[in-house]
């Protein structure tokens, strides 16, 4: 036995290395617009039935067994208080009996992937389940891990528009450029910023002056982005050149990809309505002229028929491409309606998330939104979200008081 733990430790520790080491993985999505996120979570949770309940018509947890078991098996990570040993391993104290052992034969039957725990629970009979689940249920929530008096936990947006004052000189207050050729970044799509950033410093488009750009971090990047995206464009007076009316009829083959009037949809496709107008110009030229490289944009255009376009798209009134979640309570307002303090789901088996590990909230979330853990329902929550925003929730989560 002591041999086992000491291979699985082992194991634990060149994890909690690499978590702590790693630096934060690019995100396979960005956001969604917040009310696509609440149309998301409106959804009626009768279509999500995979994780009901099940009229359990079996024995009752044997908590002095499952302490046995614990003592034996679990308390090397999981302490005898039910408190994770290292970064990356659950608090399990207090969480909810019914989740812990769903949890358990999920990692049995491999559908949660972890060698340590496959290996602990292939030997565990379901009655050595519900005790484990039944004892640690049964201990009293860990104290908070953060100390009263710590900064509150900053959203992406807050950070970002701090992280953007570097970008005023130049993109104007909140994004909104009043310089010739210099694009607007308010309410510009936060994936599109964030390839855009990326297309400049890996070279494939060529801007002056890109060192700062080089050292904003990756979730710094997506938090600038969010930031900007939830600003509202100014609207602008049509340019000296070109003519509106003309360029409208032309717009239509654009309308399919950045939306009808240039207010774009899609979180990867920029939006062209209310941007400086030269900066358009120099833009879309620079497609035809293929000094910007993309496979989808039209590269047909007359230098007229790009004046008349781009006429038509600076007149259009924009949006932010992002709702106001501005702080992280906001964020954390859509969780709390399963996870929050005195929130009964009658028809879900909803874990504790207070208190918890921060290295293993981060670590849990990004495994639902990379599609390697199953939960339809924590899937479809955390597949919008962008690396900065699963830190911020995971950060804040982690300091509120265990219950
Ligand atoms: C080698 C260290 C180690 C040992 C020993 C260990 N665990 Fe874990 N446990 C972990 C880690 C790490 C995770 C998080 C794995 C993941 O990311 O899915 C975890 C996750 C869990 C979870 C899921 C919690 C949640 O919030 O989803 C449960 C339940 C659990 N362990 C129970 C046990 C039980 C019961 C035992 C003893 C039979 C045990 N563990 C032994 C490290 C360990
Ligand atoms: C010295 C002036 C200057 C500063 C400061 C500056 N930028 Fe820019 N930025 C530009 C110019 C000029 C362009 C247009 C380059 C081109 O033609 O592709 C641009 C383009 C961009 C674009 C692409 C916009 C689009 O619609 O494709 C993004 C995103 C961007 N900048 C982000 C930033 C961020 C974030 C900062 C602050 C950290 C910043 N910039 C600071 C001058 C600046
Ligand atoms: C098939 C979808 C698609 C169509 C159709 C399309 N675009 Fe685009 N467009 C994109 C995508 C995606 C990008 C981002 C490319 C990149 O990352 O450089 C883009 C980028 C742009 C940009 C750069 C915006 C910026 O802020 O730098 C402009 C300007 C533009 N398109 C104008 C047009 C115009 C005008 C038309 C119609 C004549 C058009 N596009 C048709 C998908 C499309
Ligand atoms: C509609 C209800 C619902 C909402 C809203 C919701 N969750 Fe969940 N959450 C669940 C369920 C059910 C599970 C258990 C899924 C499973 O078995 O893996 C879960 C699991 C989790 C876990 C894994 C906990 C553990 O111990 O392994 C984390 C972390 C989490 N949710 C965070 C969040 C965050 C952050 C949000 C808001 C962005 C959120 N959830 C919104 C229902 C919800």
């Amino acid at each position: 036995m002591a041999r086992m733990l000491n291979g699985e430790c082992g194991t634990i520790s060149a994890e909690r290395r690499a978590m702590c080491s790693s630096p934060v993985e690019p995100p396979s999505t960005m956001t969604l617009p917040a009310h696509r996120l609440a149309f998301i979570l409106l959804l009626p949770l009768a279509l999500l039935g995979c994780e009901e309940k099940k009229e359990a018509a079996i024995a009752p947890a044997d908590i002095a067994a499952g302490k046995a078991v614990v003592e034996a098996q679990c308390i090397g990570c999981h302490g005898s208080d039910g408190s994770g040993a290292a970064p990356g391993i659950p608090d399990l104290a207090a969480q909810d009996a019914d989740y812990l052992v769903a949890s358990l034969a999920a990692y049995k039957a491999g559908t949660r992937t972890h060698a340590a725990l496959q290996d602990l629970t292939g030997d565990l009979k379901d009655a050595d389940m519900r005790n484990v689940a039944g004892f640690f249920a049964s201990l009293p929530p860990l104290k908070a891990a953060a100390e009263p008096g710590i900064p509150p936990v900053l959203s992406p947006y807050e950070k970002g528009e701090a992280a953007a004052q570097a970008c005023v000189r130049c993109h104007g207050e909140a994004g909104n450029s009043t310089i010739v050729g210099i694009p607007g970044l308010a309410g510009q799509q936060p994936r599109y910023f964030v390839s855009a950033v990326r297309a400049y410093l890996d070279g494939r488009r060529s801007i002056e002056g890109k060192e700062m750009l080089r050292e904003m971090s990756h979730v710094d990047l997506e938090s600038v982005a969010l930031y900007y995206a939830s600003q509202t464009p100014a609207r602008r007076e049509a340019p000296a050149f070109g003519d509106p009316a003309a360029g409208e009829p032309l717009s239509a083959r654009c309308g399919g990809c950045h939306g009808a009037h240039g207010v774009s949809h899609d979180t990867s496709t920029p939006s062209l309505a209310s941007q400086e107008p030269n900066y358009l110009v120099k833009a879309i030229k620079a497609y035809r002229d293929q000094t910007r490289q993309h496979n989808v944009m039209l590269d047909d255009n007359t230098d007229a028929e790009i004046e008349n376009l781009v006429a038509f798209y600076t007149v259009q009134e924009s949006a932010a491409a992002e709702g106001a979640a501005t702080t992280v309570m906001d964020l954390a307002d859509k969780c709390d309606r399963c996870h929050g303090a005195g929130v009964e789901q009658p028809t879900l088996t909803v874990p504790k998330i207070a208190g918890q590990d921060r290295a293993y909230l981060i670590k849990a979330l990004r495994a639902y939104r990379d599609g390697k853990r199953g939960s339809s329902m924590m899937h479809s929550m955390s597949l919008p979200y962008s690396e900065a925003i699963i830190e911020s929730v995971a950060s804040y989560y982690a300091s509120q008081p265990a219950r």
